[in-house]
């Protein structure tokens, strides 16, 4: 009896220590007097989200949409976290740009000693991310993207002759632009020759024992995530990648003269050059932060120039055309005169924009100039960037696909920060370049001799897939693909 008393006063302190932290962390915005939303107990602002009803974004959009004008930023809770919410255009320029040595952290969970892929830029910080970023930096400079144009664009006419010669067919556009992006990670990030199928397959699985709450626990608590020995990914899959990794850098190594075709390589002639296993996990960041981006920008855009049958044809005549003028081959120059094309493409950025915010960590004080307001060290910034595209104060009709917004005089009569896919600053997209090079060429493939239309099994409108953090679409798209005569 005794011994039931002792474990019920334990429970019942237990709920009492945590009822009261979660309180005392949910007071956070309110002890601050800063103007924030009501949080609930425990879920704080994201209730729905984390129970799957709605995507994270559609949460942050509603907060930006209630509160911007009142204050450069808001409080946010996610579940227990206090977030500053930025709200002002202004106070986002400081944080990506003007002040960025004060938000040089972004907050992600690595622990290279135990998962040694995890020691990838996206996700490290610090001195380790400092270091590594000044490594990288030279390797995605514009002259290595031009030299490894010819490889792209050998891969693309491969994936163009697998499109086929049947005039009219039902295509699964996810699994179709998959296999184009999939082949340039393979091939041009781990150097893997061929046969790509085992790759696929763990590019599909790595988030397999992926935990919402084990990822919360470690961004939360990363010191005992640490001590847990905590592992973001399935542990298979990361031998996969490393061994794949390890394996063509010492095959590179047997080969001299071989032309330039890699990451690899150039991760292997940087001045100081990085040790075998730390250019595996810049290899694995290819798939970690690039696949899933590229694969939805591309099904996005054939979703939405396949309702706008006008729209397609005009890319397909811009891309003939620059092509007849170039001999038929698709060159630097070629590329940089695609500008509709080009639009196109970034105005399925801002409408369906991969990664929907920015996060940032205050590595110490800011006072935003001329103001009250103050981001204290320690606080965690998150930057709404799809609410920002969607906001119809900067584009008109928002949810509206008009590539006529990124037309240069438009552009230039907006304000600065309001597109930013690929974020800004010292932890921008490293390699925005690179994607944008790999969306052109795929688009071209894709749309040089086929016209995409919607057919029964399209689903119209898309919708996003709550239970992931980028805004990736919850179903297959088909379309109808008809292969055009010239
Ligand atoms: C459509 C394609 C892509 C989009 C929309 C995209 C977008 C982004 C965004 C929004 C960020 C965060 C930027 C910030 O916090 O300011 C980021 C970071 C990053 N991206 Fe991309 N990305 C794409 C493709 C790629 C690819 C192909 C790679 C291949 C290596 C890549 C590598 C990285 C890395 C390493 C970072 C972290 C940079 C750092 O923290 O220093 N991304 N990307």
């Amino acid at each position: 009896m005794e011994l039931l008393h002792r474990a019920v006063f334990t429970a019942l302190g237990a709920l009492s220590l945590v009822y009261a932290l979660v309180k005392i962390s949910l007071g956070y915005w309110k002890r601050r007097g800063i103007l924030h939303e009501k949080p609930k107990f425990f879920w704080g602002n994201i209730k729905g989200v984390v129970t799957g009803q709605r995507h994270l974004q559609d949460a942050l959009q509603d907060i930006y949409a209630a509160y911007k004008g009142r204050a450069p930023f808001v409080g946010f809770f996610a579940c227990i976290k206090p977030f500053v919410l930025v709200l002002d255009l202004e106070l986002v320029r400081h944080i990506l740009v003007t002040h960025a040595g004060n938000f040089t952290t972004r907050g992600l969970y690595s622990n290279p000693s135990v998962e040694p892929l995890s020691g990838n830029l996206l996700q490290l910080d610090g001195h380790k991310w400092r270091a590594l970023h000044a490594q990288s930096a030279g390797v995605f400079s514009a002259a290595n993207i031009n030299k490894l144009l010819p490889r792209l664009l050998q891969i693309s006419r491969g994936f163009q002759s697998c499109l086929g010669k049947e005039r009219l067919q039902t295509l699964n556009i996810n699994q179709l632009v998959d296999s184009y992006n999939l082949e340039v990670v393979a091939s041009m990030a781990f150097g893997l020759p061929v046969d790509h199928t085992e790759f696929r397959r763990w590019t599909q699985s790595y988030w397999s024992n992926f935990s919402l709450w084990r990822a919360y626990l470690a961004l939360e608590f990363p010191l005992l995530a640490r001590l847990l020995r905590h592992q973001s990914y399935d542990k298979a899959a990361m031998d996969y990648f490393q061994k794949v990794a390890l394996g063509q850098l010492q095959e590179q190594r047997k080969r001299d003269r071989q032309p330039l075709q890699t990451f690899l390589q150039l991760y292997s002639r940087i001045e100081q050059p990085l040790d075998d296993v730390q250019i595996a996990a810049q290899a694995f960041g290819f798939v970690l932060a690039g696949l899933v981006p590229l694969n939805a920008t591309l099904s996005f855009c054939l979703y939405e120039l396949a309702q706008q049958p006008e729209l397609q044809e005009r890319v397909r005549a811009e891309i003939r055309g620059i092509l007849k003028q170039h001999d038929g081959q698709l060159t630097q120059e070629g590329l940089k005169e695609l500008l509709y094309t080009k639009q196109v493409l970034n105005e399925t950025l801002r409408l369906h924009t991969p990664y929907p915010l920015l996060l940032r960590r205050a590595t110490k004080e800011f006072e935003l100039p001329g103001s009250v307001f103050v981001i204290a060290r320690g606080n965690n910034v998150l930057i709404p960037t799809a609410a920002i595209h969607r906001d119809p104060a900067i584009y008109d009709e928002p949810l509206r696909f008009d590539p006529d917004r990124f037309e240069a005089e438009a552009r230039r009569k907006r304000p600065a920060m309001s597109f930013l896919p690929f974020g800004d600053g010292l932890r921008g997209c490293i390699a925005a370049q690179f994607a944008e090079q790999e969306l052109l060429v795929g688009l071209v493939a894709l749309l040089q001799h086929h016209r995409y239309a919607p057919c029964a099994k399209t689903v119209i409108p898309q919708e996003y897939d709550n239970g992931r953090l980028l805004l990736m679409p919850k179903k297959e798209l088909y379309l109808s693909v008809e292969r055009t005569d010239n």
